[in-house]
């Protein structure tokens, strides 16, 4: 256990805004820091080898180029890609899931198809897919989870038929911070002839994820959770699914010839990125997959379990609050959601503020399934492996005195 907090100790070094700011940051469901590693190969790449990728036959341009498909291939590597033409460099997760769902979801389907997407999800796994079926005419149905964020097996054999045509499931919820089953949940989706589109934003950062072994077949995440900057995000997608879809954005880069009357457009990965693409932002993603594989997931999931097991108990020897989900603290990945009983979870995050404690209030970007569990907002406490010990004591011991500071008993 020494061990391991001298281990996070020295890591802690690497990110600026802990070393230096005294926040306890705890909102890293929503961002996550970023080490001097990370920055510096940014800074890296635009002091040395920064030009526009694939436009120039000079060197800077290739050494550009070169840098980004390296980047590409490093990504395809943590995610155990079978080719790196599998991956497609986007902003984000959210963007990652609307190419999906302009792509391949506005050209597969049509009335009488169905679309399974868990009440789970994401406004960002959500609404794209509710734009599709009222485009297609397709019909969206609900995956429903039970309070402690399970799905179960018999449920979603419910919702499944020979109509269904893709299912959207997030790996991690950013609420209950539960991990789904996707290997199994995959083989049952395939048994009836659809597609998985799978969220990895909250699950990619946290556990080794080998799209290969759980057979999804689109995986989406975004930079900013995993050490990396904003504005870098990555689709994976089976070769032959991507192979047959349209592009989703026009423009420079993605085409093999223009005239006036007719396109070729090129081929994967590169008609799915048009226009200049993040080269830095990419760069600065291999870094941050570099740095996470550096300290182990077994050191990230050894440490944020240890401190989710301690928050949830001093918050359960805390009259008032309730957690949302599993009483497991294995079953939520670092997450903790909570109410705190007369208190509205902006005042919660506002009085946690004041000590310099960072955490989320609202409804997280979640509210069909604020409305499944009966709830309007929540409080959140999201944990990577940078955090200590210390920070949940400050964190557990503020929300002891929330209740009495809004004027009610303990
Ligand atoms: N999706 C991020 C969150 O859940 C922003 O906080």
């Amino acid at each position: 256990m020494e061990k391991l907090e001298n281990k996070i100790r020295t890591l802690r070094a690497d990110f600026p805004i802990i070393k230096n700011s005294g926040y306890a940051y705890l909102d890293n469901a929503a961002t996550t820091q970023k080490p001097v590693q990370v920055l510096e190969a940014e800074r890296e790449y635009y002091e040395k080898r920064n030009a526009n990728p694939f436009r120039g036959v000079y060197d800077l341009s290739e050494a550009a180029t070169e840098a980004y498909e390296r980047a590409r291939a490093r990504t395809a590597a943590f995610i155990h890609a079978g080719k790196a033409e599998e991956i497609v460099f986007t902003r984000n997760a959210s963007e990652s899931l609307n190419l999906i769902a302009y792509s391949y979801g506005l050209s597969c389907l049509k009335p009488g198809d169905e679309l399974v997407v868990s009440v789970m999800e994401h406004h960002s796994n959500f609404l794209p897919w509710k734009m599709v079926a009222e485009r297609t005419g397709a019909t969206l149905r609900q995956l429903k989870c039970a309070p402690d964020g399970e799905i179960t097996q018999e449920h979603l054999a419910e919702v499944l038929n020979e109509h269904t045509r893709l299912v959207a499931l997030t790996q991690t919820s950013n609420i209950f911070g539960r991990v789904n089953d996707l290997r199994s949940i995959a083989r049952q989706v395939h048994a009836v002839g659809a597609v998985l589109v799978a969220d990895g934003a909250q699950s990619v950062p946290h556990m080794p994820v080998d799209v290969q072994s759980l057979d999804v077949d689109f995986l989406v995440f975004s930079g900013h959770k995993m050490l990396a900057p904003m504005g870098i995000g990555v689709l994976y997608g089976k070769y032959e699914l991507l192979e047959k879809m349209p592009p989703f954005l026009s423009g420079g880069e993605m085409i093999e010839t223009v005239h006036w009357d007719s396109v070729r457009y090129a081929s994967v990965p590169h008609k799915f990125e048009a226009g200049t693409v993040n080269a830095g932002g990419a760069v600065a993603l291999a870094a941050a997959m570099d740095y996470i594989e550096g300290v182990g997931f077994d050191v990230i999931h050894a440490q944020e379990q240890r401190l989710t097991a301690l928050a949830m108990e001093e918050m359960r020897d805390t009259p008032g609050i309730s957690i949302i989900g599993s009483e497991n603290p294995r079953e939520h990945m670092g997450i903790i959601t909570f109410l705190v009983e007369g208190v509205h979870p902006h005042d919660v995050a506002s009085i946690l503020s004041a000590e310099g404690i960072c955490v989320r209030a609202g409804h997280h970007c979640a509210q069909p399934l604020m409305d499944h569990l009966g709830i309007f907002s929540t409080t959140r406490a999201s944990f990577y492996f940078y955090n200590t010990e210390e920070e949940v004591r400050r964190f557990t011991d503020t929300l002891r005195t929330i209740r009495r500071q809004m004027g009610y008993g303990e």
